[in-house]
């Protein structure tokens, strides 16, 4: 089952370019210029017609979320609010016309998910599944969905799944952005570099032994920094959150520009903060950030874009990720960061594949 592999969590890492084209694979009609999402074909025409989305998971998935506001709003020009399930069941949702809810669940069987869409079903809401389980409790609760299709996720870190969530929604956004405004060549550029994400993703994962030394330099380091801007926000915070899960390391992630607002006052010599800082809308602020910790002594690990030598001035590490337009980079930027924390975590010594205190799936409250 692990296919020569050390750990699930490893496999998984490594499958997901194939596990990606399998969630991709015909959703893209490049004949038509479109996204076809067969599980939410009913809905389409209301979903178009959204005032605004709530999206509502946990953990990772909540991460994806994050990254699914940023793109919907941007392609679709749609308003969304990224709630975690645990909260937005106790807030008493505002649920008006028009308000459509996003759940998102790799297993399916979130209790506080689950527990948000009841909530909000009862509320008069329509709500749309992102799940992995084929006939799971969220998958059979929501009114519609599109599946990840990544097949089963073993390891307790999840990898893959988060790429495909993350993939669901940017073909969602897409879609409902064509159906809207945007043009059919602004559609077919998007749908092109959709299409090419799996292989991007592919040329990642042969940077890994480059990135598992940097693991290694770093892994007796107890606190580390995450941070990107924009889309690479929810990135920087995913990137932490695999860290801290596998390898029990403390880390944060934030964004980059609320550092100074009193997250920097935890870099002292040698603190090891993570950039996320691939060529985007965002990039000359960021290398701001980057500068003011190598200032404070921190050391600095940037994510950034293949062919950007300038990066090297700041950087004390970098790890080269391929180039797309900003609204996919994410599903690639998120790679080197599990490779990351993945061998930290075999190098402090830790069963990966079952962290301390933490269950695949989480079915109480
Ligand atoms: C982190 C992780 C968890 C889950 C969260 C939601 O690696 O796996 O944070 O993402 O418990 O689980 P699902 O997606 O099954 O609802």
């Amino acid at each position: 089952e692990l296919n020569g592999y050390e750990h699930y969590m490893l496999k998984e890492i490594f499958e997901q370019p194939t596990a990606l084209s399998t969630c991709l694979g015909g959703r893209i009609d490049t004949v038509n210029n479109k996204i076809v999402l067969g599980g939410i074909a009913n809905l389409t025409r209301e979903l178009t017609r959204a005032k605004k989305f709530i999206i509502t998971s946990c953990g990772t998935a909540w991460h994806a979320g994050l990254i699914g506001e940023y793109l919907i709003e941007q392609i679709a020009r749609i308003p969304v609010e990224v709630e975690y399930a645990s909260e937005l069941r106790y807030r008493n949702p505002i649920i008006e016309d028009g308000t459509f809810v996003i759940a998102i669940s790799q297993s399916g069987e979130t209790a506080d998910t689950l527990a948000a869409i009841e909530m909000c079903k009862e509320r008069g809401a329509v709500v749309m599944g992102a799940v992995n389980v084929v006939g799971s409790t969220i998958a059979r609760t929501t009114d519609c969905g599109v599946y990840l299709r990544v097949g089963p996720e073993i390891g307790v870190a999840s990898t893959k799944a988060f790429t495909a969530q993350v993939a669901v929604l940017t073909m969602l956004a897409i879609e409902l952005g064509r159906r809207k405004h945007v043009g059919p060549a602004q559609t077919a550029a998007y749908l092109k570099e959709l299409q090419a994400v799996p292989g991007k993703i592919a040329s990642v994962l042969n940077m890994a032994e480059h990135i598992k030394q940097i693991a290694i330099e770093y892994s007796a380091e107890n606190n580390w920094l995450f941070m990107g801007r924009g889309l690479n926000y929810p990135v920087a915070l995913e990137g932490a959150l695999k860290l801290k899960e596998i390898s029990y390391i403390h880390a944060e992630g934030l964004p980059a520009a609320e550092m100074k607002h009193g997250p920097i006052a935890l870099i002292s010599k040698g603190t090891p903060a993570v950039f996320v800082a691939t060529r985007g809308s965002q990039y000359e602020k960021i290398i701001g950030n980057i500068e003011e910790v190598r200032a404070r002594g921190g050391k600095t690990i940037v994510v950034a874009t293949q062919g950007d030598d300038e990066i090297k001035r700041c950087a004390d590490h970098v790890i080269y990720v391929p180039d797309t337009i900003e609204e996919m980079q994410p599903m690639v930027n998120i790679v080197p960061l599990q490779i990351l924390a993945y061998y930290a975590a075999v190098h402090r010594g830790y069963d990966v594949d079952k962290p301390r205190n933490l269950a695949k799936s989480v079915t109480v409250e």
